[in-house]
């Protein structure tokens, strides 16, 4: 699959209705088709599952790649409730968010993240893994134990193979959704840990496979502050992807 060096996600959460889904999609479409952005760039809108097959629609033929903000990790069968990986990718799904905090925050575990990820790779698609601290694990200073702890379980014994791509995305949980952004010099420190981490988990391998976001109340105004760090590639983008002109202004700033 592709690589790209600006990658902007936009993670629609529960958010909006069917209807509104499609309108912002096709508003999307239409803004990016008139944007001038580089081959460099990618666009992937992670509507929730009912919006889906809709939204596949709408973006085909377009430069927006469809996500997925969550899967079952592994194939169609008896799953009660569950969403399955060939059937994500054969709507052209090619990138899933797995271990969101508030998912976490639902009592997912480290195990189900570390086995979705697997899942991901298998059907050859991209893992976007999201890791951070909340307040309170950033007021007692375990904020570098959870982060590293995080990326070492969701990559316990993955092995990728040739032109596999693995996304680890920084959110600051207590940042997500509060209009508050950490500063530049925060986000790049928390980028190397999170380099870091991935290269002692990977055991040095594949390090060119990884890319890094940044994730959390990312908007027009401050995207580029995240986008021209060295180590971070992109930016995941909840309340400001919303709205297609404002996720398109984030996507053209980044
Ligand atoms: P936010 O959400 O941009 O609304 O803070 C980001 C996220 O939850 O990924």
């Amino acid at each position: 699959m592709k690589s790209f060096d600006k990658i902007i996600v936009a993670n629609w959460k529960m958010q909006l209705s069917l209807d509104k889904a499609k309108e912002e999609a096709k508003e999307m479409k239409k803004l990016l088709s008139k944007a001038k952005i580089g081959e460099d760039t990618v666009a992937i809108v992670c509507p929730d599952f009912l919006a889906m097959t809709e939204v596949a629609k709408i973006f085909k033929g377009s430069d927006i790649i469809l996500g997925a903000q969550d899967t079952y990790p592994g194939d169609t069968g008896a799953h009660t409730g569950e969403v399955s990986l060939s059937n994500l990718k054969s709507l052209g799904c090619q990138y899933i968010i797995i271990g969101h905090s508030e998912r976490r925050a639902m009592g997912e575990s480290d195990d189900s993240i570390n086995q979705k990820v697997k899942a991901v790779l298998e059907h050859d698609m991209v893992p976007i893994i999201c890791v951070g601290e909340t307040y309170d694990e950033r007021k007692e200073e375990k904020t570098n134990f959870v982060v590293i702890h995080q990326v070492y379980e969701a990559l316990k014994d993955v092995k990728l193979k040739e032109g596999q791509q693995i996304m680890l995305a920084y959110e600051p949980v207590w940042v997500i959704g509060s209009g508050q952004v950490i500063d530049a010099n925060e986000a790049d420190r928390m980028s190397q840990i999170v380099r870091q981490s991935y290269i002692d988990a990977m055991e040095g391998q594949n390090l060119e496979a990884l890319s890094i976001l940044y994730g959390g109340s990312v908007t027009p105004e401050t995207v580029n502050r995240f986008t021209s760090l060295e180590k971070i590639k992109g930016v995941l983008v909840g309340g400001a992807s919303l709205d297609g002109e404002s996720f398109i202004e984030i996507v053209k700033k980044a």
